[in-house]
């Protein structure tokens, strides 16, 4: 018999029939009687309830239907008696696909610690709390792709490896073939990369947006949506080695247009959420944050605060609050400065432009004012930093310049700059953080919790 999905059955479609169930023993209770089986195949944020009359049922069998087991069942789709569901099946015939043993099985019980489902990642997904998260994060990644779609944007792969190490948005794993104990040599004792698997030396990117900019410049508006790499020692709940960025580059957008595609964009999938994860959202709620769903209500239907670097940090300093980092204009804002401004302040999410052009990368577009760039980030609640962006130096002269003064070799990005020498126009995009998104989202508090399989500093186990 083919196998119906959980979510099918849980909407009373098959009642009075026949049908097969496949997936994971949650909880089996009853009595001397009968046996109910919560059995959960991924498909939901809910289990169907199995009825097993045991008269009926060998008891060396059942006895292998464990909390983890995998299970294949066939029975009849009645209305339940019990509350909490609205149809369960009445069990047939039972086939133990394979065995959890009770004794060594990690997830017998239910309550642990999100630090102690952090070691058995590989077993994480079985919670129903992992299960929530990564549904959404799926529906995440889709809403992203469905927003860009429906507005005209092209998907633009960008590269993993890359040659240029200049973006400056953080430091590189380095990409090499040589031999780490004894590489080849040049003759001044410097490690010889022309014999590398490239012929050069090459990293794991930190940023598709250099390459968007190429892509902008012909197809309009694109954007990129992959893995970066950043190999800071940030051991911080809002940081990983490895995480996706969705990075979207527009021709004749400026900061203006910038700021409203972020915002848009940001509701847009906070929406998506509230529309089509339901279930797994109201979990979270009531399990890890009472207040998540509010939350995600008040960010779609407020407008974002927008406001200059320079106000905020007037607004920082006149604060009387006792900040760890004393802020000061020129000084780039951590976190609790953000997160002050966004929770207590305004009580809603922010955007700053107009940061001093010294704390900011080498391609962002100068102001009149020789002290500040059209740099944007938008700040969240409960995360800080969600999206960074910019509008982008045009002028070929103002960013050769710039780089020379960054110590930018020129050379490496001669490509860069020929997007500047030949056609070039006004455009902008932004990097919002994918995980940190999902940390948004789900409630979650810490960003390991919201990857599957997270690399931090000293950690990259499977
Ligand atoms: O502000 P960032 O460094 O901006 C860029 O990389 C630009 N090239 C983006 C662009 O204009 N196209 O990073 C963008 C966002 C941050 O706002 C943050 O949400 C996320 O990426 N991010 C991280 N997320 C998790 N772990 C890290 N180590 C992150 N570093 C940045
Ligand atoms: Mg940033």
């Amino acid at each position: 018999m083919q196998r119906t999905k959980v979510v099918d059955v849980l909407t009373g479609q098959d009642k009075g029939k026949e049908i097969c169930v496949k997936g994971w023993v949650r909880t089996k209770r009853g009595n001397k009687n009968v046996a109910f089986i919560a059995l959960n195949d991924g498909s939901s944020f809910h289990s169907v309830q199995l009825v097993a009359d045991l008269a009926k049922f060998d008891e060396d069998t059942l006895r292998k239907v464990t909390t983890g087991a995998c299970i294949s069942a066939t029975g009849l789709v009645v209305e339940s008696q019990g509350s909490g569901q609205s149809v369960e099946m009445q069990m047939t015939s039972i086939e133990v696909l394979g065995e959890a043993d009770a004794e060594t099985y990690p997830l017998q019980k239910k309550g642990h610690s999100l630090e102690f489902l952090r070691e058995i990642a590989h077993l994480r997904f079985r919670t129903n709390t992992f299960g929530a998260v990564f549904r959404i994060r799926h529906a995440m990644a889709f809403g992203i792709h469905k927003f860009f779609n429906d507005r005209g944007f092209f998907y633009i792969h960008s590269p993993i490896i890359t040659g240029s190490d200049a973006e400056g948005a953080g430091a590189m794993f380095r990409v090499t073939t040589l031999d780490p104990v004894n590489p080849p040599k040049t003759e001044t004792g410097t490690v010889d990369f022309k014999e590398d698997f490239f012929g050069g030396p090459t990293n794991l990117t930190v940023s598709g947006q250099l390459e968007a900019e190429l892509a902008a410049m012909a197809l309009g508006q694109v954007y990129t949506f992959g893995p970066t790499f950043r190999a800071e020692n940030s051991n911080t709940s809002r940081h990983l080695a490895e995480f996706w960025m969705i990075e979207p580059e527009v021709a004749f957008n400026e900061i203006k247009e910038n700021m409203d595609l972020a915002e848009d964009l940001l509701q847009y999938l906070v929406q998506y959420a509230l529309d089509n994860c339901k279930d797994d959202l109201e979990f979270l709620n009531q399990q890890y944050d009472k207040e998540l769903l509010d939350r995600l209500r008040f960010v779609v239907a407020n407008k974002f605060e927008r406001l200059n670097y320079g106000e905020a940090v007037e607004i920082l300093k006149g604060s009387g609050v006792k900040f760890e980092f004393p802020v000061d204009w020129g000084t780039d804002l951590s976190s609790e400065h953000e997160r002050w401004l966004v929770e207590k302040h305004f009580q809603k999410p922010v955007i700053l432009t107009n940061y001093p052009k010294e704390i900011k990368a080498f391609y962002m577009k100068q102001n009149d004012d020789g002290k500040t760039v059209r740099a944007m980030d938008v700040l969240f609640p409960g995360i800080g930093e969600i999206i960074g962006g910019s509008q982008r130096e045009e002028n070929y002269d103002k960013l050769l310049n710039r780089m020379h003064e960054m110590h930018i070799p020129e050379e490496e990005l001669y490509w860069y700059l020929d997007t500047r020498k030949f056609g070039t126009c006004p455009h902008a995009g932004f990097g919002l953080g994918f995980e940190r998104l999902i940390l948004f989202v789900t409630g979650m508090a810490n960003i390991r919790d919201v990857i599957p399989f997270p690399r931090t500093p000293q950690n990259a186990a499977f």
